[in-house]
């Protein structure tokens, strides 16, 4: 047993994962943080699994960078996915960091997060409407992939009509992310970049026109709000634009999608939420933390550093695996169980520190919102054949979950 497990360890490799490492990569994260927590990988950086570890970096950004034009310009070349990663906030650090976050904090107040509910509830309920006149259905298609694309398309004031190609291009560009890059996905996610660019230009330009007041949604906050008296330029606000209409895109489906499957698979919590729908909160949490749609972050220190007991010099990059520090028994009690009440629940599926995620408050509501009145409609919804995984690394979570909703 423990040589299985010691050899999972040693012969892990990020570039090049075992095909079952996609289904479940639950036991490979679970032989590394016990046999090599900091573990080297064959191209130099190196593989993060323990929560403290992960946490540490997380919270010291001077010593460990978001700063990806090293490692973007070796990944992407000159491309448009170079420029677009190099000038979005997640990969920059302070003070360009903290010029784009302000501005965004200052649209994302709780009033405004408040404000996305009546129309959320009331798209949710359609969807649902629509579904129930269906045999079976794609919880992925007909439900989970819908809601975050609309409710980021109302907080960016992009118009409803204009909204098809987002999930698209946001797929493409966030597919380019992937640890490994073939040349499809590459090119796939340089002309998603271009196409976006050029749509967001033009709304962009409509809105420099016509002016909606400061308050009005994400994109006149950012052209309006100058921190400090230096508002963005035109291709900042562009490639802030794009990363915020990804970010909350792919991410929140898989919360959505993972929580469904995770209550289908598991009908006593399921039953839980039932009876008591006050839970949905720490639910949520709990879905955040067993099956986290973010697994992993990257950082690059930027002077010699010891983490968890191996040197590093400046220059390492590293990656933080989410998914592995969420499921750290040092951090929660019988990590591998789902439990919808858990508490604490000190969860990293937002990051931490400085780049924590801006848009949680959104996600929290899109998923409470979603998987609250999909239960209290369909309490008894189940499986309809097995789930097809998304087939990522980075991002998990389903393209398809066939279901039948049930009476
Ligand atoms: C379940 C859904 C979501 C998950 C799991 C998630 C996860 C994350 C994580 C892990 C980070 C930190 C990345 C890093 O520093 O390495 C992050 C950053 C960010 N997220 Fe989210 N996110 C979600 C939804 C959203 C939504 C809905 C929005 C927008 C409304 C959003 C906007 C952002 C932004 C702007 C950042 C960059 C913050 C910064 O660099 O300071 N996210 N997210």
């Amino acid at each position: 047993m423990k040589d299985a497990v010691v050899r999972l360890a040693d012969s892990f490799d990020l570039r090049s994962l075992p095909p079952d490492f996609y289904e479940n990569p639950f036991p490979y994260y679970a032989a590394l943080r016990a046999e090599s927590p900091v573990k080297r990988l064959p191209d130099g950086t190196f593989f993060v699994t323990r929560y403290d570890d992960a946490e540490f970096v997380y919270k010291n950004p001077k010593i460990f960078s978001s700063d990806k034009k090293q490692e973007f310009g070796a990944k992407y070349g000159a491309a448009p996915l170079f420029e677009h990663h190099t000038t979005s906030l997640v990969f920059n650090d302070p003070p360009f960091h903290t010029r784009v976050r302000r501005l965004i904090n200052g649209a994302l107040t709780p009033r405004a997060v408040a404000q996305i509910q009546p129309d959320l509830v009331a798209l949710v309920d359609r969807l649902i409407d629509t579904m129930a006149r269906k045999a079976s259905v794609d919880l992925i298609e007909d439900f989970a992939a819908a809601i975050p694309v609309e409710v980021i398309g109302n907080l960016l004031g992009v118009p409803r009509a204009e909204r098809a190609p987002l999930r698209n291009w946001s797929l493409a560009i966030l597919g380019a992310l992937e640890p490994r890059l073939d040349p499809d996905a590459a090119s796939r996610g340089n002309r998603a970049v271009r196409e976006f660019a050029a749509y967001l230009d033009v709304l962009i330009e409509r809105r420099r026109r016509t002016p909606l007041g400061p308050d009005s949604d994400l994109i006149s906050c950012l052209l309006h709000g100058g921190f400090d008296g230096q508002s963005l330029s035109g291709a900042e606000l562009v490639h802030n634009c794009i990363f915020l209409l990804n970010a909350g895109h792919e991410t929140t489906t898989n919360l959505i999608g993972n929580g469904l499957v995770a209550l289908a698979q598991h009908p006593e919590q399921r039953d839980r939420l039932i009876a008591d729908s006050s839970l949905i909160k720490s639910a949520v949490e709990e879905f955040l933390r067993y099956e986290s749609p973010n697994q992993l972050g990257n950082r690059i220190t930027t002077q010699p550093v010891q983490l968890g007991g191996v040197d590093m010099p400046a220059g390492t990059q590293i990656t933080l695996c989410i998914g592995a520090a969420n499921r750290d028994p040092e951090q929660f009690t019988a990590p591998d169980e789902l439990d919808i009440g858990r508490l604490p629940n000190r969860h990293l599926a937002f990051a931490s520190g400085i780049h924590q995620c801006v848009g949680m408050s959104v996600a929290r509501l899109e998923a409470a919102t979603a998987i609250s009145m999909l239960l209290g409609r369909f309490p008894s919804y189940s499986l309809s054949g097995a789930p097809t995984r998304g087939g990522r690394v980075r991002f998990r979570g389903f393209l398809k979950i066939p279901c039948k909703l049930g009476g």
